[in-house]
């Protein structure tokens, strides 16, 4: 029987055009889709957009329009942008999609009903850019960390979660499940928000409809509407299928969710006690990366330094900025993104070596053997040593992924298309161009040629969830169209002599052209 997966990105705030930190999040998210697909796995992920709140309300008026035609245009955008670049969600949940909003009421009035909330006076320090109060920790210079605005002062009559109720079970939770949040610094950040409670309450989960409109109404008092994060992380839930598809309990149980840093709280302890709140099982677990610096600065809108993945896509192609992401962060971690690095990274990897390779081994079969495979007729140490390498391979990579750290799992690809480029440089299979059939030159360069397309064909399929273009270019060329499609992870990848004897390649077009630096 076939396991679940379920993985999730955030959803993005539809007031932000696309850009490399979402990026980032939904090609992890698409990565993991494939990979867990080409192993026979029943996977689902969940995107989408993030539409109510006090943010969009800000946007649409500065543009002189209302929320509703503002996000519609911001989410139709984003939506455009993932089918564009091929990383569509198997479910795209809008905040604003009349099922979320029954999902969010039925909720909220379950919760009520079971005592978890309660109406209560509140004072505070209001950040519109968090839509939330702040603590004094959310803060430096009387300015909210995150945005560097000051807040409000505001006085309401508030809804609270009494989610300081559960900070104990939290507590133990992720104590007896280590590998619950990842990587471990976060949850040690988690563990450490819990200690030092005073950062921490009961959250307020309305705002009165006088000041604020555009939201989910409380259906327990329709003068509120619901706090946007409350409403946001049930979007989980929606895209799942809750509450009725069939599948939504197996997909609940396996569900992972991608973030950035900035977001771990509402994750890592409102989400868990909602959910507790509701009767569900916390999700299985959470993975937190970090941020992407560009040129070493912030991106924020005012720098205009938010890189746009479509801008990319025309400038390189998507696949080599995809791979950048993901082989130059090491998830948890901040990266920096800088077009010259791009370039000299994937001229280094994708063109130099992984490219050259596909190239040489197929031209040495086109011009030494009338571009049919030849067979494998001898296993000197230095082949069965490409073998070996190969099953290596295969687990370095499955362990990095279960690891998430995909920048692991191709540097191991990686590495294995240098030991073939290694292979071919040391047999010098060229040399036999002019010898019998049959002689012993010719049979060596036959068998080496041989092992260099079983390896080829080994790093297609590694390579399929991470570039799933460069993996289809591969296959084709070594006349194995449908390769990704019939074959499973790992086994296949395992299995050795799966590229028969007299297969027709095609070397065709170089499939990672040299990028060149954009211009001073
Ligand atoms: N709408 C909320 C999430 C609600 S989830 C129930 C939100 N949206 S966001 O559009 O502001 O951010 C979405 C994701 O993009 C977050 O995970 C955030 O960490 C990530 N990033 C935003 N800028 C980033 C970088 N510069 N680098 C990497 N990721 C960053 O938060």
């Amino acid at each position: 029987m076939s396991r679940a997966f379920f993985v999730t990105t955030p959803i993005y705030y539809a007031n932000a055009e696309p850009h490399i930190g979402h990026t980032y999040t939904s090609v992890v998210a698409d990565m993991l889709v494939r990979w867990h697909r080409q192993r026979g796995d029943d996977a689902w992920s969940v995107s989408g957009t993030d539409e109510h709140g006090e943010k969009m309300v800000e946007a649409a008026e500065k543009r002189g329009v209302d929320p509703a035609a503002f996000t519609e245009k911001i989410s139709q955008l984003h939506q455009h942008t993932w089918a564009e670049l091929d990383l569509v969600p198997s479910a795209f949940v809008r905040t604003t999609d009349p099922r979320h909003v029954r999902n969010v009421q039925e909720i909220l009035q379950r919760v009520w009903d079971a005592g978890w909330i309660e109406l209560r006076e509140y004072e505070g320090l209001y950040c519109v850019g968090c839509e939330r109060f702040l603590t004094e920790r959310d803060m430096v210079d009387g300015l909210c960390r995150d945005h560097e605005r000051a807040p409000e002062t505001r006085r309401e009559t508030n809804y609270f979660f009494l989610m300081s109720r559960e900070f104990g079970w939290l507590r133990d939770h992720i104590q007896a499940n280590p590998e619950w949040i990842a990587p471990e610094r976060y949850r040690n950040e988690v563990l450490g928000m819990l200690r030092d409670a005073s950062g921490l309450g009961d959250l307020s989960i309305s705002r009165p409809k006088s000041r604020l409109a555009w939201g989910v109404e409380l259906p327990f008092d329709r003068d509120h509407v619901c706090y946007v994060w409350f409403d946001a992380l049930i979007s989980y839930l929606t895209g799942a299928g809750y509450p009725d598809d069939p599948k939504f309990p197996e997909r609940w149980s396996a569900a992972e969710h991608l973030i950035g840093k900035d977001i771990l709280k509402p994750h890592a302890i409102f989400w868990p006690i909602m959910l507790k709140a509701m009767g569900l099982a916390p999700y299985r677990r959470l993975h937190v990366h970090g941020y992407w610096n560009v040129d070493d600065r912030k991106v924020s809108k005012s720098l205009g330094n938010m890189i746009s993945p479509l801008a990319m896509r025309e400038r390189y192609g998507f696949e080599p900025f995809r791979y950048f992401l993901l082989r130059e962060m090491s998830f948890g971690l901040d990266s920096s993104f800088g077009e010259d690095a791009l370039v000299e990274r994937v001229n280094a990897d994708l063109a130099n070596n992984l490219g050259n390779l596909v190239s040489r081994a197929l031209n040495l079969v086109e011009k030494g053997f009338d571009g049919v495979v030849p067979p494998a007729t001898t296993a000197f140490d230095a082949d069965r040593h490409v073998m070996q390498r190969a099953i290596d391979t295969v687990q370095r990579v499955d362990a990095a992924v279960g690891a998430l750290q995909p920048s692991q799992a191709l540097a191991a690809i990686l590495d294995y298309a240098s030991d073939l480029n290694r292979y071919i440089d040391e047999r010098a299979p060229w040399k036999a161009g002019k010898s019998e059939p049959g002689s012993e030159a010719k049979e060596l360069a036959g068998t080496t040629l041989h092992n260099a397309c079983e390896g080829l064909r080994v790093i297609a399929l590694l390579l399929a969830p991470f570039l799933p273009e460069a993996a289809r270019g591969i296959a084709t060329r070594l006349g194995l169209d449908d390769l990704i499609g019939r074959s499973r992870l790992p086994n296949d990848a395992m299995a050795w002599g799966q590229v028969p004897a007299g297969t027709r390649v095609a070397k065709g077009a170089a499939l990672f052209p040299r990028l060149e630096k954009p211009a001073e």
